[in-house]
């Protein structure tokens, strides 16, 4: 059986992370990348901590002939999907561009796969598609809804899964639905590398802490949660990618002999998992946590609550647990120590000039 794993996306944030954490355990990695989103540094990096250049491509999910000479010239285990856009507010601004990259692109991916009869995914889904949630923690058969764009594109392709994994029985797509990911790598070579104001809670704090941005806006104080600020599940991106190792050894597992002693995958059809560490952790916290590591003050206004945003939202995460003997380790600490470092041996990220 072959070890070689297709990663698109794997230039970015979480899939440069998880390049490493399969490179650890001795998979044969292929980046597919057309670095709308992140840059030939990410992958100078990556390679660098492997200790061996990385086998890039860059090309789009979306170029059918690019995907079919890679997939001719590999043979591939599997896929691990990161490829896609994940701006919330870009995709309300921009919708055709978002399901176009994001569901289309996926669509283009899944033919060439069943053309070359690899059948193993793992696809990026977002806790994003559960909505407001009515139960507390977020199980995986909890309801579904969205209400933005992007939301809308990660729900899309959940259905296209489910409905190809019905229509052909030998299909293994394992969809990871990631909480909050945060933290870097504790090199501090790679991390998250937002471009201009960040959106996000964690890279908004460190850009505050390291002096780039004045104060952070804390959208809304009057939410039912310990201290009225919104609860989130924060994972750090190594657990992330620890998941996705575990996700492949799962379906790796799948693989028994038959009568004849030839070995044969039992596939697994539409398979969703959360990936998260259970516990929720306000905005409040977050701050005060990034504060005592990183020895700064992080200034802070409260302000009306974001279009969209929900009180509280944190993982159930038996199930990868279960199935897939996952379970995060690392603690808040760890999350902010790592960022921190990060942040400031990368002011810029990986523009050397700005
Ligand atoms: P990222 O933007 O850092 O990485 C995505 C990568 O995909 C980038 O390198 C980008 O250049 C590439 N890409 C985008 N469109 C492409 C296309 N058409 N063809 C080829 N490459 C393309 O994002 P990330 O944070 O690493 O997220 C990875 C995946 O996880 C995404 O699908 C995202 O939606 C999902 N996700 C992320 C979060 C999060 O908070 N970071 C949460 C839930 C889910
Ligand atoms: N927040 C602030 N100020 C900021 C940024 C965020 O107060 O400047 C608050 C938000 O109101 C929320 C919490 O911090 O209460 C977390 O916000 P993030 O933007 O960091 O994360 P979200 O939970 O809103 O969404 C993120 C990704 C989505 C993904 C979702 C679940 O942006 O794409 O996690 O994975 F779908």
């Amino acid at each position: 059986m072959t070890n070689k794993i297709l990663v698109t996306g794997g230039a970015g944030y979480i899939g440069s992370h998880t390049c490493i954490a399969l490179h650890e355990i001795g998979y044969d990695i292929v980046v597919y990348d057309n670095l709308s989103n992140s840059s030939r540094e990410a992958i100078n990096r990556t390679s660098t901590l492997i200790g061996q250049p990385i086998e890039f491509i860059k090309g789009d999910i979306r170029d059918a002939e690019l995907l079919r000479q890679v997939f001719a010239s590999h043979q591939f285990f599997g896929v691990i999907h990161f490829a896609g856009l994940k701006a919330v507010g870009e995709s309300v601004a921009k919708p055709l561009m978002y399901y176009n990259n994001n569901v289309s692109g996926t669509i283009t991916l899944l033919e060439i796969m069943a053309e070359y009869d690899v059948k193993n995914l793992i696809f990026s889904s977002s806790a994003t598609v559960y909505g407001d949630p009515e139960n507390l923690p977020i199980d995986e058969t909890s309801k579904r809804s969205c209400t933005n764009p992007y939301g809308q594109s990660k729900l899309a392709v959940e259905h296209i899964l489910e409905d190809l994994a019905v229509s052909d029985t030998s299909w293994s797509l394992i969809t990871l639905r990631y909480f909050n990911p945060v933290g870097a790598h504790p090199s501090g070579q790679i991390g998250e590398d937002p471009n201009d104001i960040p959106n996000n809670l964690m890279p908004y704090i460190s850009q505050v802490a390291v002096g780039k941005l004045d104060k952070l806006n804390i959208f809304g104080n009057d939410y039912p949660t310990i201290d009225g600020t919104g609860v989130r599940d924060f994972i750090h991106v190594i657990d992330l990618a620890q998941g996705h190792v575990a996700a492949l050894n799962y379906l790796e597992k799948q693989t028994v002999p038959n009568e004849s002693g030839v070995a044969k995958q039992n596939s697994i059809g539409f398979l969703p998992i959360n990936l998260g560490t259970g516990k929720g952790t306000s905005v409040l916290e977050l701050v005060s946590a990034f504060s005592d590591i990183s020895g700064q003050t992080v200034p802070y206004q409260f302000t009306n609550r974001r279009d969209g945003d929900i009180a509280s939202c944190y993982a159930s995460a038996d199930t990868a647990l279960t199935l897939l003997g996952w379970e995060a380790r690392l603690s808040i600490t760890d999350m902010c120590r790592d960022v921190w470092r990060w942040q400031r041996l990368n002011p810029n990220g990986y523009k050397k000039d700005l």
